[in-house]
This record gives structure tokens, C-alpha cells and sequence, in this order.
């Protein structure tokens, strides 16, 4: 069993709630962020609802020299690797950034890894790797492929972690490759909880923004699609459930031998329409929503065969979707603002 996990970007959404079932499950966390996209507060609040401590490296995963002093100054079992970028339309518009930070930056930590002679790693994918799969629910050996540099990022770099782990002159890695589907929800606490920035591009997010009075309606982003509804279909995943998914991914590599690709997914797709009567039902307000044209790039509908995951990971979704919605809501509504008006509060408390 691995002891002391190096966090990469485990101050964002899923890295926050991933670090704080790590310490409740008596890992030791070394968490590494550069903050570009998350606040500091996640990780007083994970430090405050685990009753333990923590150690954070602001850094860049692509800085050799800081990742260096990192596997110097305390030994590491195993790396799970969140630090990317992840907003499909921004990857359009800047390419380069998505391939510098993303596959450039995991190089970087690959090559650090190895030197330090750590090659246990798990690995965030995504169910964007399948780009509009011939048929549901997908399977971990159907084919590949990307439409967008942030998907072609994952791609590379699943193909990186496949060849590097199949190299005869490496010593073995073994790596989990996870795929997951649609992170929404948040720790029941209320605590921490995805707060993005601007215009949230996710519907869940969104919808929750209307609810509290934030925005004025959802766009759904058409209802002409080949689905019961007509609106896309797609499988949610509460948080927490994806967080436990790491540490059983943690625990398969122990019977890895070089890279397995694993989906994290509950195996059950809800519309559009579905998940806002959800959000209806847990937050009590009305949530008025319209019917745009469909988002260019969107597919129909996906979700997840999650039976690899069951039979490789002994692992298995148990939050149902009025849940998911309902801790969203709780950390929506106690933090309509997101982490923005928290201070950050540098008590430690000790393990
Ligand atoms: P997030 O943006 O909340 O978390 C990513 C974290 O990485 C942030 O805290 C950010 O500050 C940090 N980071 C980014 N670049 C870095 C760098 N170069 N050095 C150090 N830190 C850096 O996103 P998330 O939703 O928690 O996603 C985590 C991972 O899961 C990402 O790799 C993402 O692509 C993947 N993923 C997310 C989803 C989703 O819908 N949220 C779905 C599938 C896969
Ligand atoms: N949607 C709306 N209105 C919105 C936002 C979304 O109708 O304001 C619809 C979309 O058309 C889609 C569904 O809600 O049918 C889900 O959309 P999201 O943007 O929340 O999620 P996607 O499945 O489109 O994609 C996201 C990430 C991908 C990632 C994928 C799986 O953007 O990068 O989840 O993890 F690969």
C-alpha cells in the first residue's frame, strides 16, 4: 500500500476532495499547485474537515528544479497527477498553452519521477478520449480519439504513459490511466467545492449559479438530439465517489504491470432536462431554463460500461444523482461566491 502521495493540482476541484479522502483514509498528502486555477482556502478547508496536516508546494509541475526538491526532501510511494488545464474552448483559442502545461508538464514530472525513482502513478483522463463513441455505454477498448487540443492532450499523454510502461529499457512503471466521466457534487461537508472561474462552462455549475441567483436561466444547449428528451445525455458522478475511485486505483497498482486505462463512471447518463428537475427538487427554486442551439463539438449522449472498474478497482459509484445534487447545493449556497470571499487561514493543525 502506498504511504506518502504526491498531489499534483490537488488544490482544484477534484484534487481538493482526492486529498482529503486520501488523509481520512491515513495517507500522508504532498500536494504540488501551481494555483492557476484554484485557491489556497481548498486546502485549509481539507486540512480542517481530515483534522490533519498536509504539506503545500506552491509550484509549477513543470518547474524540474522545484519538483526535484520535492522527491528530495521526503519520500513518495505513489504520484496522482490532476495538474492540467481543462476547458475545451480556451484549448482552441491557445494550443500551445494546453500542450505546454498538459503534455509538456507531464513530461517534466515523468522525467522528475524517474529520477527519483518513483514509477507509481495515477493518472487523470477523461471520457473525452472516446470523442463520440459509436455506441453506450463505452467500453475501455473502444477506440480513441480527440476534436479539441485539450482532448488531444489526454491523448498524447495516455499514449506517453502506455509507451513508457511497455519500454524494455525502463524499470516496470505501473500506471492507472482514469477516465472519468462527469464530476459534479461536492465533500457533504460543504466545504470545498468546484469553484470556477467566470462563465462556468459545465452545465452543473451553471445551473447551480441560477439557482442562487447568479445568473437568470440555463441555456440548453439544444433539444434535438437522438435522446429520450432530446437533450445530451451524459453520466454524473458525485466528486467523492471519483476521490474513493484514486485510492482504489492507489491500491490496484500494487497488481499493475505496466498502464491500465480504467473509466470511473456510475454507468447511468441523465439529460440536461433531467439534472435540472434534480436541481429543482433539492434546491426548491424554480431554475428557468431555454432551449439554445445546440454547442458546437457537443456530442449526444455518453456514459460509462463501469464494469472494468468494479472487477480491476473493486470499486463502484454509491452516490445517486438527487445526492450529487444535493451536496452541490450545500456548498453552493454556503459559498455563493466560491472560495472568493474566504480568507486564507495558515493554521496548521497538527496530525
Ligand atoms: P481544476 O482546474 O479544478 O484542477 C486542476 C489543478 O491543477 C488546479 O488547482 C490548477 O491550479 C492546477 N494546475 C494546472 N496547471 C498546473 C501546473 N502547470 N502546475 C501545477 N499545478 C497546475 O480541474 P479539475 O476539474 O479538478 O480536474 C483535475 C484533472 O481531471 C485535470 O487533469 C482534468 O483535465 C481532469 N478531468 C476533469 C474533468 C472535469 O470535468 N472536471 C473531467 C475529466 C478529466
Ligand atoms: N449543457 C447545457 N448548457 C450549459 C452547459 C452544458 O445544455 O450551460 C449541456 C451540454 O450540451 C451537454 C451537457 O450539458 O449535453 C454536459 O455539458 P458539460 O459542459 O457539463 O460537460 P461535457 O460532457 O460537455 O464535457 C465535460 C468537459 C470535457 C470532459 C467531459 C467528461 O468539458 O472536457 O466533461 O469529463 F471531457
Amino acid at each position: 500500500m502506498s504511504h506518502t502521495v504526491l498531489v499534483t493540482g490537488g488544490a482544484g476541484y477534484i484534487g481538493s476532495h482526492a486529498c482529503l479522502e486520501l488523509l481520512r483514509a491515513g495517507r500522508d498528502v504532498v500536494v504540488i499547485d501551481n494555483l492557476s486555477n484554484a485557491s489556497r482556502v481548498s486546502l485549509d478547508r481539507v486540512r480542517e474537515l481530515a483534522g490533519c496536516e498536509l504539506v503545500f508546494h506552491e509550484a509549477d509541475i513543470r518547474d524540474r528544479g522545484a519538483l526535484d526538491g520535492i522527491f528530495a526532501a521526503q519520500r513518495i510511494d505513489a504520484v496522482i497527477h490532476f495538474a492540467g488545464l481543462k476547458a475545451v474552448g480556451e484549448s482552441v483559442e491557445q494550443p500551445l498553452a494546453y500542450y505546454d502545461n498538459n503534455v509538456a508538464g507531464t513530461v517534466t514530472l515523468l522525467s522528475a519521477m524517474r529520477a527519483a525513482g518513483v514509477r507509481d502513478l495515477v493518472f487523470s483522463s477523461s471520457c473525452t478520449v472516446y470523442g463520440d463513441p459509436a455506441q453506450v455505454p463505452v467500453r475501455e477498448d473502444f477506440p480513441r480519439s480527440a476534436t479539441n487540443p485539450y482532448g488531444r492532450s489526454k491523448l498524447i499523454i495516455e499514449d506517453m504513459l502506455f509507451d513508457l510502461a511497455a519500454s524494455p529499457l525502463e524499470e516496470p512503471w505501473r500506471v492507472v490511466l482514469l477516465r472519468y466521466f462527469n464530476p459534479v457534487g461536492a465533500d457533504a461537508s460543504g466545504r470545498i467545492g468546484e469553484d470556477p472561474a467566470g462563465i462556468p462552462n459545465n452545465l452543473m455549475p451553471f445551473v447551480m449559479q441560477v439557482a442562487v441567483g447568479r445568473r437568470e436561466r440555463v441555456r440548453v444547449f439544444g433539444d434535438d438530439y437522438p435522446t429520450p428528451d432530446g437533450t445530451g445525455v451524459r453520466d454524473y458522478i458525485h466528486v467523492t465517489d471519483l476521490a474513493v475511485g484514486h485510492l482504489a486505483a492507489l491500491d490496484a497498482l500494487a497488481k499493475t504491470r505496466g498502464c491500465v486505462a480504467v473509466n470511473l463512471g456510475t454507468g447511468r447518463g441523465y439529460s440536461v432536462l433531467d439534472m435540472i428537475a434534480a436541481a429543482r427538487r433539492a434546491t426548491g427554486h424554480p431554475i428557468p431554463h431555454e432551449i439554445v442551439a445546440r454547442r458546437p463539438g457537443d456530442i449526444a449522449a455518453t456514459y460509462a460500461d463501469p464494469a472494468f472498474a468494479a472487477e480491476y478497482l473493486d470499486w463502484r459509484a454509491a452516490r445517486d444523482l438527487d445526492v450529487m445534487v444535493r451536496d452541490h447545493w450545500r456548498w453552493q449556497s454556503a459559498n455563493p461566491t466560491g472560495y472568493a470571499d474566504a480568507s486564507s487561514d495558515s493554521r496548521t493543525v497538527p496530525r
